[in-house]
């Protein structure tokens, strides 16, 4: 579907937003495997924390999904049951991956699937730690999906080194871990996202910048009650496009400021936007508040190597804010873009070409220089990443004759309502 947008005149409002798609992943699974009911609020909505739940279902779990909040009775420990059929992970790299390490300790065969773009994305990654820790794990000869995963005897605890700064990585071992006495300990030189560790009151410690991570079965989850905050990797669409806009105020409320997660604002914010954050509270072990944010002339920063991990969603929107801010934007040590739901550093290249901006791709990012030439007639292709298709919906929002995003629809594998929401508040 081409979805065509008009150029705005301003962004007004207030705006709440479904609950953050990586917690809801692991509060959908961690519910799950807890013995006894668990209550989410404010799960997020998206296709990709629907295949997570489609996945329970079939692994046996009841998970009633009415109103406000989503009930789940999880089986505790052992209680998953044999899926007659495989699982299918959709577009979910989170729920292929986190699943692998909670599958690893089963005593029965799973064979996990997705879609054409999940197919692609590499899984060597989890397979490797997860064989070192005893799984019968396979995956096809490409290093990718489908994952075989054979009925576990011998797994057991390591130590175990992070070779890429990979959340999804790093909670397929937690989730493996927590399924053992002996403790397993993971050592990672780049911060990820945490909220596996948070969510399972799993031990960190911080020495000479490596975070050591340790977890056994005293991790594995009970049963809880949660209500989500609102993801701020959606959120960051909605910033960039106020902070872009004429005569723009938004307020978004309670979302999730994990600092993990908030190098996009500190980015924004060090680039001269106007943005404060409100009520910050703690919530289930979450940080979260409300962020105010107004029109701003923004100017290109440095963006350093060490912040790439924690902006890895946000790269789509946040080339568009150095597009329109002062000096050229540059983006480099950002290699993972690769392999994402698209190759990002080629989707966004491609894109930016469509305007008549000079681009300069490189193997771990790219530059833009030179001003927008062609602003008439103009077809974003979003190659079915929804974090693309938002990124040139927000741009062609900021054009004189706006824009259309071709397979415009893969927007709901994290934002269904994204149409609604600006409709609200443009
Ligand atoms: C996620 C981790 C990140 C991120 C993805 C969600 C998670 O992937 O890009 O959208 O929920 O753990 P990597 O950890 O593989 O970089």
């Amino acid at each position: 579907m081409i979805q065509q947008f008009e150029k705005i005149k301003s962004v007004k409002g207030v705006l709440n937003l479904p609950g953050d798609k990586s917690i809801s992943h692991r509060a959908v699974m961690f519910a799950s495997l807890a013995k006894g009911e668990s209550v989410i609020r404010n799960c997020s909505n998206s296709d990709d924390v629907k295949s997570t739940m489609n996945i329970f279902s079939q692994l046996g779990i009841r998970i009633d999904v009415g109103g406000e909040k989503i009930k789940i009775i999880g089986k505790g420990f052992n209680g998953l049951k044999i899926s007659e059929s495989e699982l299918f992970a959709g577009n979910s790299g989170t729920t292929a991956r986190l699943l692998s390490g909670i599958l690893s300790a089963q005593k029965f065969n799973s064979v996990i699937t997705g879609d054409e773009s999940l197919s692609l994305r590499p899984m060597l990654r989890i397979v490797e730690p997860l064989r070192l820790m005893g799984a019968d794990i396979n995956a096809s000869e490409l290093g990718t999906l489908p994952l075989i995963i054979y009925p576990n005897r011998n797994l057991h605890a390591i130590e175990y080194k992070m070779k890429v700064a990979s959340a999804q990585v790093k909670s397929a071992i937690i989730l493996a871990a927590i399924h053992l006495d002996e403790e397993t300990i993971i050592y990672e030189s780049t911060r990820t996202r945490d909220h596996s560790e948070r969510m399972l009151g799993i031990k960190t410690e911080v020495q000479n910048n490596i975070t050591r991570i340790v977890v056994s079965k005293k991790n594995y989850p009970q049963p809880f009650e949660i209500t989500i905050p609102a993801d701020i990797s959606t959120a960051s669409f909605f910033i960039v496009l106020t902070l872009l806009s004429k005569d723009s105020e938004l307020l978004i409320k309670n979302v999730s400021l994990n600092p993990t997660r908030t190098g996009i604002i500190n980015l924004l914010s060090s680039m001269g936007g106007a943005i404060e954050i409100e009520n910050e509270i703690m919530m289930n072990g979450e940080i979260c508040g409300d962020i105010k944010v107004k029109s701003s002339q923004l100017k290109n920063i440095d963006i350093p190597a060490e912040i790439i991990p924690n902006i890895i969603d946000e790269v789509p929107i946040l080339s568009v804010a150095g597009l329109f801010a002062d000096g050229s934007f540059k983006i480099n040590h950002a290699k993972e873009l690769r392999i994402k739901e698209s190759d990002r550093i080629k989707s966004l290249c491609y894109n930016y070409k469509i305007l008549g901006l000079d681009v300069v791709e490189e193997d771990d990012g790219f530059e833009l220089h030179g001003n927008i030439k062609n602003e008439t007639d103009i077809v974003f292709e979003s190659f079915g990443d929804h974090r693309i298709a938002m990124a040139f919906a927000v741009l062609s929002m900021l054009i004189k004759n706006g824009g259309a995003v071709n397979q415009f629809e893969s927007v709901a594998v994290s934002n269904p309502d994204f149409l609604e929401q600006i409709k609200q508040l443009c």
